[in-house]
């Protein structure tokens, strides 16, 4: 039964809300971005590259993950790194991805804000073109740092209105609330920005209320801890409010103890439209299908809940209503 569901999965159109570029470096092209760039990488195999990703908190993950992206220095690096990760998306029937970067990874490294951007963008319109894969592009302000270092990236991205879709809001988020970035937000919801946040991974309901009510995102990028407030559970299925979860994520985090534990089935039985995202897909063992595995192994899923994680995976995107019509029609069909 269990195989019988991973394959309606996989034959199944679905998009992807929820995915760090940065975070789909393979161990491989980290050592074949340090050789050809010239940087000394503290590692001498994939194999202890892959010990190190033994993270118990959000926290550990992002040290190694903002070292893991200096290896990326051209435009050529950004294109490849985008492209291996839309063929990789594919191959799992990905249709549509919605992905995001993190601009200030790569500014505070001395990189110009276009080179990432540039080498993005081409990639993502070559996917489109040659896989078939649609996208849009999010960039993310880094809420370690300051809301005025935030509104440097804004003003930064304006001769790139073009090439990006939305904002969004990563990094360590305990200590670090969305009011922080209240004002950026609201410049760029000015600017015609789809908004994006990451709440309640580690942080608490007040955070996700905080991104609803004072940053107005048009989605929730994690969103778990909602669940520990019943008033807000009760809004976020009302509102039909889109939670990107994660569920690999979630277990290499700790953000859950045990597959078995995750939220995920709970969540579509309270009515909440969640979807199935890979979050860093080569630090947390594994792209969209891994994470369809896993659940379907650990949690008593139906062939309906399947279904209806595709569905709302197109739901939950910024593609127009016609565009989300031809994917529900396909999913229905299936
Ligand atoms: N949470 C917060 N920040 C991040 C993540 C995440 O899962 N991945 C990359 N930056
Ligand atoms: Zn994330």
């Amino acid at each position: 039964m269990t195989s019988d569901l991973t394959e309606f999965a996989a034959s199944l159109p679905k998009a992807e809300l929820h995915l760090h570029l940065e975070g789909s470096l393979e161990p491989e092209q980290m050592f074949a971005f340090a050789r050809r760039n010239k940087i000394d990488i503290p590692f001498n195999s994939v194999e202890e590259i892959r010990a190190a990703y033994d993270f118990s908190n959000l926290q550990d993950f992002l040290d190694i993950y903002y070292q893991g992206m200096g290896v990326l220095q051209t435009e050529e690096d950004f294109f490849d790194l985008t492209m291996a990760y839309l063929k990789r998306s594919r191959a799992d029937n990905v249709r549509h991805v919605e992905v995001f970067f993190d601009p200030q990874g790569h500014t505070e490294r001395g990189l110009p804000f276009s080179v990432a951007v540039d080498g993005i963008s081409r990639a993502l319109a070559e996917g489109e073109h040659s896989l078939g894969v649609t996208s849009k592009l999010i960039m993310c302000f880094l809420r370690h740092l300051s809301e005025e270092e935030a509104f440097e990236t804004l003003k930064q991205a304006e001769p790139h209105l073009d090439q990006i879709a939305g904002v969004g809001l990563d990094s360590s988020e305990v200590g670090h609330p969305p009011s922080k970035f209240e004002n950026v937000f609201k410049a760029a919801r000015k600017q015609g920005f789809a908004l994006v946040a990451h709440a309640g991974e580690e942080g608490p309901p007040e955070y996700v209320y905080e991104a609803l009510d004072l940053l107005k995102v048009d989605r929730l990028d994690h969103g778990n801890r909602s669940l520990e407030n019943d008033v807000l559970v009760s809004r976020l299925a009302k509102e039909q409010m889109t939670l990107t979860v994660c569920p690999l994520s979630n277990l290499k985090l700790c953000v859950v103890d045990d597959m078995r534990a995750h939220p995920l089935k709970k969540m579509l039985d309270l009515g909440l439209r969640a979807t199935i995202n890979s979050d860093d897909p080569s630090y947390f063992g594994g792209y969209m299908m891994d994470n369809f595995t896993a659940v379907i192994e650990a949690l008593d899923l139906s062939k309906d809940d399947i279904r209806t994680l595709a569905k709302n995976s197109f739901r939950g995107s910024f593609l127009s209503e016609v565009e989300q019509a031809a994917h529900l029609a396909a999913i229905d069909a299936a």
